[in-house]
């Protein structure tokens, strides 16, 4: 039976490079995992007042979705060195109501996708921290961080060689990981 791996991209950009990383996975021959790119762009800044029948639109869908997930691929710039406004918000979403941490033991991996020399190391760091209390087991090696991402397109809009082989590798090593649980 295949495995359901929500993908959560950190950038909001019609024309994000982590999209295209994301979509890259996505694309490839993944085994028995199915990739699916989560929307996280329309979901209200979690507040605990609005946790309540009726629900903002668009968190109940969300929430089910990250229930029904096997694993999580977050794949994520880095914004003023830590993890964008609207993936942390998906996060908190997920992990509400108390008790309910729709993330818990899931196997998860990062990647990290900048345009700076740093590869956003900061914001695949930052996320780290909060898996620790989501309960997310994250894949330790390969490490990702895509730096200079701008770089790594060709003509066509495809990733050079060196980097398609990178990630291809990143997701072999992801499906063993998940294979564990
Ligand atoms: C609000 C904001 C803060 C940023 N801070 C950082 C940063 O701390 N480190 C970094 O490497 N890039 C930073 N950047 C640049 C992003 O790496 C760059 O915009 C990248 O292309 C965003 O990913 P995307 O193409 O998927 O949208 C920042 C961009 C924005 C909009």
């Amino acid at each position: 039976m295949s495995k359901k791996i929500a993908v959560l991209v950190g950038s909001l950009r019609k024309d994000s490079y982590n999209l295209k990383v994301a979509e890259f996975f996505k694309n490839l021959e993944n085994g028995d995992l199915e990739l699916e790119i989560i929307d996280i762009g329309h979901l209200a800044h979690y507040n605990e007042d609005l946790d309540k029948e009726p629900l903002p639109e668009g968190w109940e869908e969300f929430r089910t979705k990250i229930k029904g997930a096997d694993g999580f691929l977050f794949v994520t710039p880095e914004y003023n060195r830590s993890v964008p406004s609207a993936l942390k918000n998906a996060l908190d979403i997920g992990s509400r109501p108390y008790g309910q941490n729709a993330w818990a033991g899931k196997p998860g991996a990062v990647v990290s996708v900048s345009q700076s020399a740093l590869g956003g190391f900061g914001a695949n760091h930052a996320l780290r921290q909060s898996m620790v209390f989501l309960d997310v087991p994250l894949m330790q090696q390969p490490e990702a961080y895509i730096g200079q991402v701008q770089n790594l397109l060709q003509d066509d809009g495809s990733f050079v060689k060196d980097t398609q082989e990178f990630l291809k590798q990143f997701m072999q090593a992801y499906q063993k990981w998940v294979s564990n649980f």
